[in-house]
């Protein structure tokens, strides 16, 4: 009988396309897909961008090690894995493998020499040594074109768990989106952690991320585009105007600002300002009227006073956010941030994020009543509660419910929207554009 395995996925979306390629991997060599309950093998791809993020992983290897009918091979793959390495078996030793984000094509022959751990950054990168994608894919498939940071901001783990920043090859990522096509996704995120900043060989030279949508929008089959996460940064008017200018791209930006006072977006060296970002959002809203802004917010950083997170809730309320992320500073062994002066206690961060959610969500609702009425396409992805009923998303990244017995996984139905929620918006189907 062969050996079965489990991938448990935490954190990021590119967490999320890495274990995807993980399972590919173990398949190619011989391993069955199972639960984490009988699991021969149990992947868990962590993350390390906040601490209780991180700490997920032990309580998990605390329960594999006591797992009825015995404990599995434990395999401690992701940001976790690069940034703490040997330290986790020190302080797990139930763990036999350690690997990696750059270093996971690798996990078939580790887990031959049977206990291992590693955390290089190899020069040949993982992309050319991974088998080719599952024959089929839901309708949504993720997409890794660029990879780690050279930004440097003084909160974040990235720059050391993901390396520095790299683009894929051109050739490489549109066979890849091929791929994806005729395995069965028409929706495409393209994934980098400063995806913006994507600069691809190709033939002619590189190409920026506007001129790789461009292609990947060529692709018979691929019927939307996404992007995430963008840097204020590498914004560039190429990559606005291909809103305008290619269709299948959809009218939805996260473009994460962290905070809105000046002196703290100083110290955490974020090479942005308030009012720079502020007029940017106002320029990108001017030439792609409707857009959908979305951001992330970090509260209680150190030295975070009332007036600055004054001027946080200001700003949200200024863009005008269809959604937002945002959570509380943690500290993270190895960051400037980490050792700097006033450490924000516990109880104002709680308090600080309380409030910001309101706020975000008070946008939210905003954004979801302003689209009442709108006729949209939505892509349905998958099957609601009611009986009938499907969930799909709007250009805008809206959930939209609608039930109509005629409509089936895969299809894009025109939909008009009839009722807003906090979270989602109910839809009547108006026609089937284009069917599954
Ligand atoms: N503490 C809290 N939030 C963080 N993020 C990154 N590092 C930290 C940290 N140390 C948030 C940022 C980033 C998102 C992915 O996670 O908002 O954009
Ligand atoms: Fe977490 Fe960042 Fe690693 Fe993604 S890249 S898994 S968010 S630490």
């Amino acid at each position: 009988m062969s050996a079965t395995y489990h991938v448990k996925s935490f954190g990021c979306q590119m967490n999320a396309y890495d274990a995807e390629r993980i399972g590919e991997l173990l398949e190619a060599d011989g391993l069955i897909a199972s639960d984490m309950s009988e699991a021969d093998v149990v992947v868990l791809n962590t993350c390390h961008i906040r601490e209780k993020a991180a700490e997920k992983v032990y309580s998990d290897i605390g329960r594999l090690r006591e797992r009825t009918g015995g404990a599995p091979r434990i395999v401690v793959a992701g940001c976790v894995a690069q940034a703490e390495g040997a330290e986790i078996v020190r302080r797990a030793p139930a763990v036999d493998v350690v690997v990696g984000p750059q270093a996971y094509h690798r996990l078939p022959e580790l887990l031959r020499q049977g206990r291992a751990i590693d955390t290089d950054m190899p020069a040949v990168p993982k992309f050319d040594a991974l088998p080719a994608r599952r024959k089929q894919v839901g309708t949504n498939a993720f997409l890794t074109v660029q990879e780690g940071c050279d930004k440097f901001c003084t909160f974040c783990v990235v720059p050391y768990t993901r390396g520095g920043e790299v683009s894929r090859p051109v050739a490489a990522v549109l066979a890849e989106a091929v791929a994806l096509a005729e395995a069965g996704a028409r929706e495409l995120t393209l994934l980098g952690q400063n995806v913006n900043a994507y600069h691809g060989e190709d033939a002619a030279g590189t190409l920026s991320l506007a001129g790789l949508i461009r292609q990947v929008a060529r692709i018979p089959g691929i019927a939307r585009i996404r992007y995430t996460t963008s840097h204020p940064r590498d914004m560039t008017d190429d990559l606005i105007d291909a809103h305008l200018e290619v269709p299948q791209l959809m009218p939805y930006l996260h473009l994460p600002v962290q905070a809105g006072s000046d002196p703290l977006l100083r110290r955490m060296n974020r090479a942005h300002t308030r009012g720079s970002y502020l007029a940017q959002i106002a320029g990108i809203k001017r030439r792609v009227p409707g857009i959908a802004i979305s951001g992330d917010f970090i509260v209680g950083f150190p030295g975070e006073t009332d007036d600055d997170f004054e001027q946080t809730l200001s700003l949200v309320r200024e863009v005008g956010y269809a959604q937002a992320y945002s959570f509380k500073y943690s500290p993270r062994p190895g960051t400037p941030a980490a050792t700097m002066a006033g450490q924000v206690p516990e109880s104002v961060k709680d308090a600080r994020l309380f409030e910001l959610q309101r706020v975000i969500a008070e946008g939210a609702i905003a954004f979801n009543r302003a689209s009442l009425g709108k006729r949209c396409e939505v892509l349905f992805e998958r099957i609601g509660r009611r009986p009938g009923q499907l969930i799909g998303k709007s250009p805008w990244l809206q959930s939209v419910f609608v039930s109509d017995a005629s409509l089936r996984i895969g299809d894009i139905a025109e939909v008009e929207l009839i009722d807003a929620q906090p979270n989602s918006m109910e839809g009547r189907l108006v026609t089937l554009a284009q069917a599954a």
